[in-house]
């Protein structure tokens, strides 16, 4: 099967998750389309992924930069991090498990969380940004990939178990509405040292203010229950690496690499949160 024709049944086949962005009716499939029921058409692309953005996708998160974090992800710099969050999901969820990555980039922590969990997941990511979601049907055919905004979300109400939002922009209102009764976010944001070895190239360390308390505080206001947890590790970066981690992050944009790092540090909370 080729893959539009995979995507075309995987989304056929959950085609009760969605619903029209623009005027939040049902969906169907039409051949290699979903469409509305008012007739807003979203094409599927040949590469296996269905875009509901009207617009162009930002830039400024490109190619190079999503089979830079590929590279690195798949290569285990995460893995600590994807261990837990399965761990967080075996003592919480159902067995079978609708997940959601917004934010999802090039899709491996979706796919290595699916992979290492025993849950019969079904695997949603969207993203804004083409090359994400691209990079991401690429290398991940079986799971659903989506170019969608989310402030305006393509996905009915209470249909997900599981939100993740990693390292990404959060709408908690947006996500309240997509999570299922018992329904949980686990939405992971850096600490003062992750990364630090590359942060203190590029600019000034300034780690005593670094504080996320705010972002805590704001989750907590959509909230109810919140539950935070740290995860701190040094991961050794192998030799062919280097150069993928410079270009894997935000952080070295229009910076030129001066030195490379035998270990780089991973410094996160995880914010478990439920209505
Ligand atoms: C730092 S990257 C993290 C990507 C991925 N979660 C990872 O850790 O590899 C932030 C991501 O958020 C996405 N993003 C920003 N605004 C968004 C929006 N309004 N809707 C969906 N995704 C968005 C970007 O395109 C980008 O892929
Ligand atoms: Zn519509």
């Amino acid at each position: 099967m080729k893959k539009i024709e995979r995507a075309a049944h995987l989304i056929g086949k959950h085609r009760s998750l969605f619903q029209c962005p623009i005027c939040k009716e049902a969906v169907t499939i039409k051949d290699t389309s979903v469409i509305c029921t008012s007739n807003h058409q979203f094409d599927l692309a040949k590469k296996g992924y269905v875009n509901f953005f009207s617009k162009a996708s930002p830039k400024d998160y490109d190619k190079q930069l999503f089979e830079a974090r590929y590279q690195v992800i798949q290569s285990g710099m995460y893995d600590l991090l994807h261990q837990k969050i399965v761990n967080i999901l075996t003592s919480g969820a159902d067995k079978s498990t609708n997940m959601l990555d917004v934010g999802c980039g090039e899709g491996s922590h979706l796919q290595q969380i699916q992979q290492r969990s025993d849950r019969d997941l079904v695997a949603v990511g969207i993203d804004i940004a083409k090359d994400g979601i691209l990079t991401a049907a690429k290398y991940h055919p079986d799971m659903i990939w989506a170019v969608a905004d989310l402030a305006q979300s393509p996905f009915q109400g209470g249909k997900f178990d599981i939100i993740l939002n990693i390292l990404s922009p959060a709408n908690y209102q947006e996500f309240k509405r997509l999570l299922a009764d018992n329904g949980m976010l686990i939405k992971v944001i850096p600490r003062a040292d992750y990364l630090k070895e590359i942060r203190e190239q590029v600019m000034q360390q300034d780690s005593q203010h670094y504080s996320n308390t705010e972002v805590i505080n704001n989750c907590r206001k959509q909230f109810d229950h919140i539950q935070v947890e740290t995860i701190q590790y040094t991961w050794e970066v192998p030799s062919d690496l280097h150069t993928a981690l410079w270009n894997m992050t935000p952080l070295t944009w229009g910076k030129k690499m001066k030195k490379s790092y035998q270990s780089i540090t991973i410094d996160f909370d995880i914010i478990i949160a439920k209505a």
